[in-house]
C-alpha cells in the first residue's frame, strides 16, 4: 500500500456505494448532487456569459480566479449594474452570513470575492449578520448565544480586509432600527402565500421566521434609505440564497427602489464525497479557526479521486474530476491555470498519487489558517470601526 490507507480506501468504498439522492436547494438545505444549469433554469437566473466577464474585466483588471474558474456562475441584472456603473452611478455591496456556529473555508468563498468587488468598484458593502434568523432557527439558542457567535464570525469578515470606511457590519439584534422601517415597508407587500410558496414555511412555522424575509431584504435598500437616492444594490452570495432575492426584487419597484442585482457562486464540496461543505460535517469542513495541524488531518482523510492501491494510481491514473484535493487546488489555492492543468495530466497518468497533492494542499491551506488567524485576532481591536452605528 502507498500514502493512501487501507481506512481511507473502506472509507471511499462505502461512499461510493451510496445512491445519489435528489438534488435539494432552499436557503436552509442543500443536499444531492448539485446541477448548475438545471438551478439556472429552475431559479430563473442568468449565466455568467464570457462577455459579461469580458465586460468585468475591463474595470477590475485581471479576472478574480472566483470568476475565471466560474464559481460564480450565475447573475441577475449584473449587465444592468454595469451599465449604471459605467454610465457613472455607482453601487452598493450587500452579503451577509448566518451565524448558526464556526465560520468554514465554503462561508468565505463570497466574502473573498466581495472584498475584491469593494476594491474594484470602491463600492460600500453592507455586510448582514442575521443573528435573528439563527435564534429563530434553532430551538436551542438564547439571544446571548446568537449575538456572540454573530460578534465571534464578525471577526472573520473583517479578517477578509475589507475597508472599515466603506464598511458597516449589521448586526439584526443590535442595528434593528436601520432595518425595521424598511423590512415594515418590504412587509407591507409580501403576503403569507408568497413566503410559504417561496421559503415553504407551514402553519406550523414560527412566526418570527415567516416575517424575516423582511428582514434580509431590507439591507439592499439602506443605502438608498440612508442617502435618500434611488442607489442599486449589487449581492455576491451562493445561490442557495436566490429565493430572498426573488421575493426582493418582485416588491422592489412598488417602493421606488432598483430591483437588486445578483452575482451567484457554487457551493463549496466538503471533503467528503459528494455535497458542500458543512458544518453539520465537522471533519468535512475547514474551519477558520481550526489549528493548522487538525485541519491537515482532515485534508488526509479528504475523498480523492486515487485508486485503492498506489500500483493501481500508477498504472490507471486517477480521477481528479471527482477528488475534492483538485477542487480546492483549482477553486482557492492554485491560481495558475498552467499548474492545474499540469496536476490534472499527471493525476490521470498516474504521474502522482494522492498523497502527494495532499501534502501540497496542506500546506497552503496551513499557511491560509496562520495568516487568516492572525488577522482574526487583530479584527478584535478594530471591530468597533466596523460596526454599524
Ligand atoms: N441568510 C443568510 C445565511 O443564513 C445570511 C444572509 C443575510 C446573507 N443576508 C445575506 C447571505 C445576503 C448572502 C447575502 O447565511
Amino acid at each position: 500500500m502507498g500514502t493512501l490507507s487501507e481506512e481511507l480506501m473502506d472509507e471511499r468504498g462505502r461512499v461510493m456505494a451510496e445512491e445519489e439522492e435528489e438534488m435539494i436547494v432552499t436557503p436552509w438545505e442543500v443536499s444531492g448532487k448539485i446541477d448548475y444549469n438545471k438551478l439556472i433554469q429552475k431559479f430563473g437566473t442568468q449565466p455568467l456569459t464570457e462577455e459579461l466577464l469580458e465586460r468585468l474585466r475591463k474595470h477590475t483588471g485581471k479576472l478574480h480566479l472566483q470568476l475565471q474558474r466560474k464559481l460564480f456562475f450565475s447573475h441577475r441584472d449584473l449587465d444592468w449594474i454595469l451599465d449604471q456603473y459605467e454610465g457613472g452611478q455607482k453601487f452598493a455591496l450587500y452579503t451577509g452570513r448566518g451565524p448558526s456556529g464556526p465560520v468554514h473555508l465554503g462561508h468565505i468563498v463570497p466574502w473573498i470575492f466581495t472584498k475584491h468587488l469593494q476594491d474594484a468598484f470602491d463600492a460600500k458593502l453592507y455586510f448582514q449578520m442575521t443573528d435573528d434568523e439563527k435564534f429563530l432557527l434553532h430551538p436551542e439558542f438564547t439571544v446571548e448565544k446568537s449575538l456572540s457567535l454573530m460578534y465571534d464570525n464578525s471577526l472573520d469578515v473583517i479578517a477578509m480586509g475589507f475597508d472599515p470606511e466603506k464598511t458597516s457590519i449589521i448586526s439584526d439584534f443590535k442595528n434593528i432600527k436601520v432595518l425595521y422601517d424598511i423590512a415594515m415597508r418590504v412587509a407591507k407587500h409580501v403576503t403569507f402565500s408568497t413566503v410559504k410558496a417561496v421559503f415553504g414555511f407551514e402553519s406550523s412555522s414560527n412566526i418570527g421566521i415567516i416575517f424575516f424575509p423582511a428582514i434580509q431584504a431590507a439591507p439592499c435598500f439602506v443605502e438608498s434609505d440612508l442617502t435618500g437616492k434611488n442607489v442599486p444594490c449589487l449581492i455576491p452570495a451562493a445561490i442557495d440564497q436566490d429565493p430572498y432575492w426573488r421575493v426582493t426584487r418582485d416588491i422592489a419597484p412598488k417602493l421606488g427602489y432598483y430591483k437588486p442585482a445578483q452575482i451567484h457562486c457554487r457551493f463549496l464540496p466538503g471533503l467528503g464525497k459528494g455535497g458542500k461543505m458543512s458544518a453539520s460535517l465537522p471533519e468535512t469542513c475547514i474551519f477558520t479557526t481550526d489549528p493548522p495541524d487538525v485541519a491537515e488531518k482532515k485534508i488526509w482523510n479528504a475523498f480523492t479521486g486515487g485508486k485503492p492501491t498506489e500500483r493501481e494510481q500508477r498504472g490507471h491514473g486517477g480521477d481528479p474530476f471527482v477528488c475534492t484535493i483538485y477542487y480546492y487546488f483549482y477553486y482557492l489555492f492554485e491560481e495558475s491555470d498552467q499548474k492545474i492543468a499540469e496536476l490534472e495530466r499527471e493525476c490521470k497518468a498516474g504521474e502522482i498519487i494522492c498523497g502527494d497533492c495532499k501534502r501540497i494542499l496542506a500546506e497552503k491551506v496551513k499557511k491560509f489558517l496562520r495568516e487568516h488567524q492572525k488577522k482574526r485576532e487583530k479584527a478584535r481591536d478594530i471591530a468597533d470601526q466596523f460596526f454599524m452605528k
